[in-house]
């Protein structure tokens, strides 16, 4: 954007939204284009193309989606990375669900780890058919899952794949969709009881929140330090493992968990504050 350009546009949002709601909007513009500029260079190295943010409205969003979804931004490549590496270690082999997959950043990460198929969901057509685009082009050097797909439909209508599920939330949506998302993985693991964890990465507490009452074991996971954020506005990873529960093979009435034991997992990072960008 020239400099004409970003004066008109700032001036525009000052009459708008007030002087408070325009330095924000700046700071936080100004944090993502470095962020941009740092994972530019995965795009470029892959010939592929997952940066820059696009605001829902962009995207014709309308409705409770536009209401309750966030705007497409990017997880970054580390953060991503360090993620998958930990999810991995927890559950394989695996299907992982990007929810609010955007231009694809994820699906293609994840290619590079043992998962059995790698699924994004994705409303925003535009966006998906960039997604397309880039799992076609994107040929990594240490590629082990060769299965990923981009869907393109509202979270609220896909199916959760059957056997063990990874669900990935770099905070797609909140609200009521949250919740119905919630309830079709809930009612999903009902109906078939099997491994799954949530991962989440962001900062929105009441994501976090509505995640939580699910009665999940949660457990901090180690990311990489954001240097494009300041200390009090990194965001968290969190990963929730399903407790699944089945009857011991010796003891008929007892029961055991398959995916590790509660007090390893319990982690007591609830309610963290301090966090200043909302998602
Ligand atoms: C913060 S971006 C995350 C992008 C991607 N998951 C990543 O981590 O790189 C959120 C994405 O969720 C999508 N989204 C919002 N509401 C949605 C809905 N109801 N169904 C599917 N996708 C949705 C947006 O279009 C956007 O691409």
């Amino acid at each position: 954007m020239r400099l004409t350009q970003l004066t008109s546009h700032a001036l525009r949002h000052l009459r708008q939204h007030g002087l408070r709601a325009t330095v924000n909007y700046a700071v936080t513009r100004l944090a993502s284009a470095r962020r941009d500029r740092l994972d530019a260079r995965f795009d470029k190295k892959f010939g592929v193309c997952t940066s820059g943010d696009v605001e829902l409205h962009q995207l014709g969003a309308t409705g409770v989606v536009e209401r309750d979804g966030y705007f497409y931004q990017p997880s970054p490549v580390a953060k991503v990375r360090a993620i998958l590496r930990q999810v991995v270690l927890d559950l394989e082999p695996s299907t992982l669900v990007d929810f609010g997959s955007g231009k694809g950043r994820v699906l293609l990460l994840a290619s590079e780890y043992p998962f059995r198929q790698v699924i994004g969901v994705e409303f925003s057509k535009e966006l998906h058919d960039i997604a397309e685009r880039n799992i076609a082009a994107y040929d990594p050097p240490r590629r082990q899952c060769d299965s990923v797909q981009s869907i393109c439909a509202d979270a609220r209508d896909f199916a959760i794949p059957d056997g063990p599920i990874a669900l990935y939330f770099y905070t797609p949506f909140t609200g009521a969709v949250m919740d119905h998302v919630l309830k079709n993985i809930v009612a999903s693991l009902k109906q078939t009881p099997r491994p799954a964890v949530i991962a989440y990465y962001g900062a929105d507490l009441d994501v976090v929140s509505k995640i939580e009452q699910l009665g999940w074991m949660k457990r901090r996971l180690k990311l990489p330090f954001d240097r494009t954020r300041p200390r009090t506005d990194q965001k968290m990873g969190l990963v929730f493992r399903y407790p699944i529960r089945e009857r011991s093979p010796d003891r008929q009435s007892s029961v055991a968990t398959r995916t590790g034991t509660l007090t390893d997992t319990v982690d007591t990072v609830q309610g963290q504050s301090g966090v200043t960008d909302p998602r």
